[in-house]
């Protein structure tokens, strides 16, 4: 993709990966990527603030080649993972005056994971400048929107935020700006999910922070870019908040149709109860859209039956991943079937141990449901719905 300005002269100069469908090889990318790179003319000096996947080097060579840029003092490295920082080292190798500039911590990551020496380093700290003449690059040291080393970039002079990885999206799109509202909601939404809400903690402290400062384009390396900042920053108010919807997301499998009738007859008695609900058939499923739903749903009711003696594989692997990414879900619990015996519920129960989540009863039967368990599901469907009217979560 051609380099694009935003402002005369800061330009994206970085690249579209339209056909990636797999990232870190575990995050589905159904919309591809972009990794976005940027460049910053002062009247002295020039900054590139972070580079991009170093399947990409060459686009980025080309881009900075169209703007006739003949010298690099300065790249700015926000964070160390490789989709960001991998063509570092070549840049190095074709900007010889350059120097990279980073916090302490991110530098150590660059030293270890690319072998950069540590001559070319010029290691920053939070509230540090760099000036570039009549434009001044101001560092926001901003840990845990991704790994710990990751940290912000404010252009004072035309009111820019570089945020990396926070408010990004996994969409690949011509469009320097945000084209199309709802899709790129989604998309930020899913890429929130997958990759900042285990730490909706610390970016709420950051968003506290941020909130004081005149902000007129935020500039992600992911996705297109805000020219209406408020669109990703309210959006990510509503994410980290505390406030949950009235929704039940159901990750399930079913081997032989018990767990499938179970499943049918519960979402029926959540929406009867004007309970929203989100069935996710697990040998269906991208987790990424699991991911998502996840955010903000107030319950998780997983279904499983049982494989010789626990949860079914892709149940264990769904926990191990609700788990992980810590959504803010008051309430969890377990249905489904089994032969003779087992530990299932059990062990769901403590894969999910991270979650600050209060367990209901569920229902767990033997063989195929009997009028009675069909009857206990509607029993946890009423309780579900009592929880939550008593947490202000309004029923439709
Ligand atoms: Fe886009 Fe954490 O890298």
């Amino acid at each position: 993709m051609a380099a694009r300005e935003i402002v005369p002269g800061v330009f994206a100069v970085g690249a579209i990966d339209w056909d990636r469908r797999l990232f870190d090889e575990l995050i589905p990318l159904p919309d591809g990527t972009t990794y976005n790179s940027y460049l910053v003319r002062g009247s002295e000096k020039t900054a590139l603030i972070d580079t991009v996947d170093p399947t990409k080097t060459a686009e980025l060579m080309g881009n900075l080649d169209g703007l006739g840029v003949d010298a690099i003092d300065y790249i700015v490295s926000s964070h160390a993972e490789q989709d960001h920082s991998g063509s570092i080292p070549a840049m190095l190798g074709r900007f010889g005056g350059a120097k990279v500039v980073t916090n302490q911590k991110c530098r150590d990551f660059l030293v270890d994971l690319l072998r950069i020496p540590q001559d070319r380093f010029i290691v920053i700290g939070d509230g540090d400048t760099l000036d570039l003449g009549d434009r001044t690059l101001e560092f926001i040291i901003a840990p845990w929107v991704h790994w710990p080393e990751t940290m912000l970039t404010y252009l004072r002079e035309d009111r820019i935020l570089f945020t990396c990885d926070l408010f990004g999206s996994h969409y690949a799109t011509s469009s320097l700006y945000v084209p199309d509202g709802g899709r790129v909601y989604e998309s930020a939404k899913r890429y929130y999910a997958e990759i900042m809400m285990p730490f909706r903690a610390s970016i709420r402290r950051h968003l506290e922070k941020l909130a004081s400062r005149e902000i007129d384009v935020i500039a992600p390396s992911h996705g297109p870019v805000y020219d209406r900042p408020a669109f990703i920053t309210d959006a990510y108010r509503d994410w980290t908040g505390d406030a949950v919807g009235n929704m039940v997301v159901l990750p399930y499998v079913s081997m032989h149709g018990s767990t499938q009738a179970m499943v049918d007859h519960f979402v029926d008695a959540l929406v009867q109860r004007g309970i929203g609900v989100q069935p996710f058939n697990l040998t269906k499923t991208d987790t990424g859209d699991l991911a998502k739903a996840l955010v903000d749903a107030a319950t998780v009711v997983i279904g499983s039956p049982t494989v010789i003696f626990g949860p079914h594989p892709q149940v264990i692997y769904a926990a191990y991943l609700a788990n992980l990414l810590r959504p803010k879900t008051r309430y969890a619990t377990v249905i489904g079937s089994y032969g003779w015996g087992g530990k299932t519920v059990d062990t769901v129960k403590d894969m999910l141990g991270r979650l600050k989540v209060e367990f209901l009863e569920g229902v767990y039967v033997r063989g195929y449901p009997k009028d009675e368990d069909f009857a206990a599901l509607d029993r946890l469907a009423d309780e579900i719905r009592k929880r939550h009217e008593e947490a202000g979560i309004v029923p439709s």
